[in-house]
């Protein structure tokens, strides 16, 4: 009898003692819920860091006839802090490609600029202009000189991106500088035009160009 006892005992003394730690541990538990509200509503201006400086605002502005630029500007965009606008002639391209083809010559030799169907409402609020064109004729397609010699860019920073179809930038730089004279113009990032880009590819250019983490 007196054995049942000690273990009734024994076995009282554990619940109040398991009931004992429960207690103590709840103020931990609710704390730790506290605390990333706490830190969430607290503006990143206010932080014991002091003021956070946003990055510089960029724009990626770019012309594409069959996709591939575009892609390459939407991957550019998502790795910046900015905005994306598409240029695009008043008047489309016919659907043709040979037909393209042939008409991009005529426009690139002639130094045609198309009038564009739209232009950025805005460009004054952008220092840093990401420009990406497809290379035409061993340069700039048509609509992106139009954008380039149109918009004033005095002051601002071009970075320009193209895509090609196996013959490499040609003389595209130089003509972006000489299109934006006032200016100031970085390296520009060659790739073989494609549906997808490496990321690496990107990021190291962009890392080069300022825009690294
Ligand atoms: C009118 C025209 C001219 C082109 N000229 C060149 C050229 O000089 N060198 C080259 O490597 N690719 C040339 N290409 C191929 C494009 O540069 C390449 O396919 C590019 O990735 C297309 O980009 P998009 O899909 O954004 O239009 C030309 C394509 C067209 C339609």
């Amino acid at each position: 009898m007196k054995i049942k006892y000690l273990a009734l005992a024994v076995a009282v003394l554990a619940v109040l003692a398991f009931a004992a730690v429960e207690i103590l541990q709840k103020p931990d538990v609710v704390g730790t819920s506290k605390t990333p509200q706490q830190t969430a509503a607290v503006p990143l201006t206010e932080s014991k860091n002091g003021p956070s400086i946003p990055k510089q605002k960029a724009l990626v502005v770019y012309f594409s006839y069959t996709g591939n630029t575009r892609i390459l500007a939407e991957q550019i965009r998502q790795n910046v802090d900015g905005d994306i606008f598409e240029l695009q002639p008043a008047t489309p391209y016919s659907t043709d490609y040979d037909t393209v083809v042939k008409q991009g010559k005529q426009e690139v030799e002639s130094g045609y600029k198309p009038p564009l169907k739209a232009k950025v409402a805005n460009l004054a609020a952008y220092d840093v202009i990401f420009v990406g064109t497809p290379i035409w004729w061993y340069t700039v397609a048509p609509p992106v000189a139009t954008f380039l010699a149109e918009a004033n860019l005095a002051g601002k920073t071009i970075i320009p991106f193209c895509t090609h179809g196996g013959y490499g930038a040609g003389h595209s730089l130089e003509d972006i500088k000489k299109l934006a004279p006032t200016a100031r113009v970085f390296d520009e990032l060659v790739l073989y035009g494609s549906s997808k880009y490496e990321q690496k590819d990107i990021l190291a250019w962009l890392s080069k160009v300022g825009f690294g983490e």
